[in-house]
């Protein structure tokens, strides 16, 4: 049996998933995989919040003593990007492999990290930054990895589609936006969720993975000004797409309309999909759960294993 010690940055939405996987699966994941997983340190803001099913003797404040303590992955899920980048830069320093959920750190700094992890001879896993338990990642990388891909995207903010179905079903913006914060799908500042910034940061990574071509152009609209998500033809989606361009690659993220019987016209609530359309593969549909705590650790723990 492999013990592999966790240092846990986050404990919020994700990182309590992360916890709670890891005990629901602890005999499986033993069986199976061969792993016994110690999360050691739980790096948080407030110690004193309520947080079931967490030990608190392993809660810190003191980002030190969780990264530069005896750990085998760093698992970052702090969110944002000034101080989280710090966090997986010093983990990447002290040669800890990393996992993390954070798409805004990656699309912002992902170069450079995942530049300094092959220096270190370590890793950064970011399945959880793309699609909550969609595999979009290993997809890629694995599956498809003998194709050239035209384009990608789909849906890949949850908290919009949870918004946008819900004004389907008579509700409006303001109220769905609070259920969706209250169940744990929007980013700390949702403006990120509705104005498009998430999906765009998402469309980024998928397009590093499926292109290796620079971006050439970004164009980002969000649902802000989405006053009717249903027409006689079809219903109102939140449409990311990458696609080549000369001399590179052009993403776009824009509330489409989507004619009925397209399949993500049916793609409702917090569920994220996504086409790939491959020269040889020809075309294919991933759809599933893209945001809250559940579906998220699933990824998670897929890099930790992985790592
Ligand atoms: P969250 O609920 O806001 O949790 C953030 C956690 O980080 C909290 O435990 C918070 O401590 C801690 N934290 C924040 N800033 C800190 C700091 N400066 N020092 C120490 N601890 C700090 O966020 P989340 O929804 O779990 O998201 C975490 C990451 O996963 C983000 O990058 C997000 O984009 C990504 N993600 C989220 C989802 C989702 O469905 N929510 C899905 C995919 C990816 P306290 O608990 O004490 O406040
Ligand atoms: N806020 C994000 C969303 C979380 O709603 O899709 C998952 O990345």
């Amino acid at each position: 049996m492999k013990r592999v010690r966790v240092a846990l940055l986050g404990c919020g939405t994700v990182g309590a998933g992360f916890v709670r996987l890891a005990q629901d699966e602890r005999s499986r994941i033993a069986a199976r995989h061969g792993v016994e997983l110690d999360i050691g340190r739980i790096l948080v803001r407030d110690p004193s919040k309520e947080r079931p099913g967490v030990d608190p003797a392993l809660l810190t404040t003191c980002a030190t003593e969780a990264l530069d303590g005896d750990c085998d992955v760093v698992v970052e899920l702090v969110g944002g990007v000034h101080t989280a980048g710090l966090y997986v830069r010093r983990a990447l320093a002290n040669r800890r492999r990393v996992v993390t959920a954070n798409k805004a750190l990656l699309a912002t700094h992902g170069r450079e990290l995942f530049a300094a992890a092959a220096k270190q001879g370590t890793s950064i896993g970011f399945e959880a930054s793309v699609c909550g338990a969609i595999p979009i990642v290993r997809a890629l990388r694995d599956g498809l990895a003998g194709d050239s891909i035209d384009s990608i995207g789909g849906i890949l903010n949850g908290t919009s589609n949870f918004i946008l179905t819900r004004m389907e079903d008579g509700a409006s913006f303001a109220d769905a936006l609070a259920d969706a914060q209250r169940l744990g799908f929007a980013e700390a500042d949702a403006t990120l969720d509705v104005d498009g910034t998430d999906a765009a940061q998402k469309l980024r990574i998928l397009a590093e993975l499926a292109f290796e071509a620079p971006v050439r152009s970004v164009s980002v609209t969000g649902i802000r000004e989405v006053t009717t998500t249903r027409t006689p033809s079809g219903v109102v989606r939140l449409v990311a797409e990458a696609s080549r361009v000369a001399g590179g690659v052009a993403l776009c993220v824009e509330p489409r309309v989507v004619p009925f019987g397209h399949p993500l016209g049916n793609v409702r609530n917090e569920n994220n999909a996504v086409v790939i359309r491959g020269r040889a593969a020809g075309e294919l549909l991933l759809v599933g759960r893209g945001a809250g705590a559940m579906p998220t650790a699933v990824a998670v723990m897929a890099d930790v294993l992985a790592a």
